[in-house]
């Protein structure tokens, strides 16, 4: 089975055919990455009016002669860009009659883990984190979703970018910060990790935010020492409570999904604590962050299927 895939909830207008939910058979992105460089951001109005521009080239790249459905993800997201994506897919839908899958866009990030590859085991632990969620799920099958934990304040992705404006260190945060910290020390600052409650799987990142903040006042840092510290003390908190969770539940596998999987500081330290399970992240970088190839092997897994979708993100909006 052939799906359309179709992403346009933040700042990549994407769109791919994947053949079972795992065969990737094209996979288009267009980054607006250097339009938000400019404003250090995303700017839903300039974002949608990107999207508008790109939907249609990117579609037109595609070969859709025997495609079967099309998944489009519906939320969370900027709601001007959402909607791009959403009309372009009823209006297809409509021209080619085929169903039109509505996709949320945390199942889409968790599916990435599905592309390309043969066999998942369940019970499945993730770690999605991106700019916008930061979810710990358990998956016990397919539409099985479980949160056991979410952020409280803050997604990890969004602190490693507004840590990177502190740091003058550009957009996205997340590579940059991870590169700076390559010449760094990560022990130079001994930055608060905020653990909540001993068996807790939620996390906050807001009191590291503004450690970091009153340091960077105070003058006199070091750049790449403040992005290793800073790294370190994310991660730290993330992988551990991973781990716990994997083994509270007897994971057969554990996951790291969303554009912060793509941090390998995370990946180091995730594998080092959950020892003999299988672990995966993304099978390629452009699988970690935003992309329409996860969103229709979602799309596969997910038809007729009874999702409640809302239970998934803290931050849905729709
Ligand atoms: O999944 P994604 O493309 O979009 C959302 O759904 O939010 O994730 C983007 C986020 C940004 O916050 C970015 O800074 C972060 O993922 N990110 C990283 C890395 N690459 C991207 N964070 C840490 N380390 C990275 N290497
Ligand atoms: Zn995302």
């Amino acid at each position: 089975m052939k799906i359309l895939g179709i992403e346009t909830s933040c700042d990549e207008t994407a769109v791919a055919v994947v053949e079972d939910g795992s065969r990737v058979l094209q996979n288009i992105i267009y980054s607006q990455i250097d339009l938000h460089a400019e404003t250090s951001g995303v700017v839903p109005e300039v974002a949608a009016r990107e999207h508008i521009l790109k939907i249609i080239p990117a579609l037109e790249q595609l070969d859709l002669d025997d495609i079967d459905a099309i998944a489009v993800t519906q939320g969370p997201g900027l709601i001007s860009s959402l909607l791009t994506g959403t009309v372009t897919a009823s209006t297809l839908g409509l021209i080619l009659k085929k169903p039109v899958i509505p996709v949320n866009h945390i199942h889409g990030h968790i599916y990435a883990n599905w592309l390309e590859r043969d066999k998942i085991e369940f019970p499945v632990v993730i770690l999605t984190v991106s700019g916008g969620h930061n979810e710990l799920i358990l998956m016990r099958g397919h539409s099985d979703f479980e949160v056991i934990g979410e952020t409280l304040d803050d997604a990890a992705g969004e602190a490693f970018d507004k840590v990177a404006r502190m740091l003058e260190l550009g957009y996205p945060g997340g590579p940059a910060i991870s590169q700076a910290a390559e010449d760094g020390d990560p022990t130079k600052y001994d930055l608060p990790r905020a653990w909540l409650d001993k068996d807790s799987f939620n996390f906050s990142f807001s009191g590291l935010k503004s450690a970091v903040l009153r340091l960077v006042q105070a003058g006199d840092f070091d750049k790449n020492d403040m992005a290793a510290s800073f790294q370190e003390a994310v991660t730290d908190v993330l992988s551990k409570k991973l781990s716990m969770a994997a083994e509270k539940f007897d994971a057969k596998e554990v996951h790291l999904a969303g554009g912060v999987s793509a941090n390998g500081r995370l990946r180091e330290l995730a594998k080092e604590r959950i020892g003999d399970r299988i672990f995966r992240f993304p099978e390629k970088i452009e699988y970690c962050t935003d992309n329409a190839a996860m969103i229709a092997a979602a799309g596969y897994f997910l038809q007729e299927k009874d999702v409640e979708w809302k239970n998934v993100s803290a931050k849905a909006n729709f």
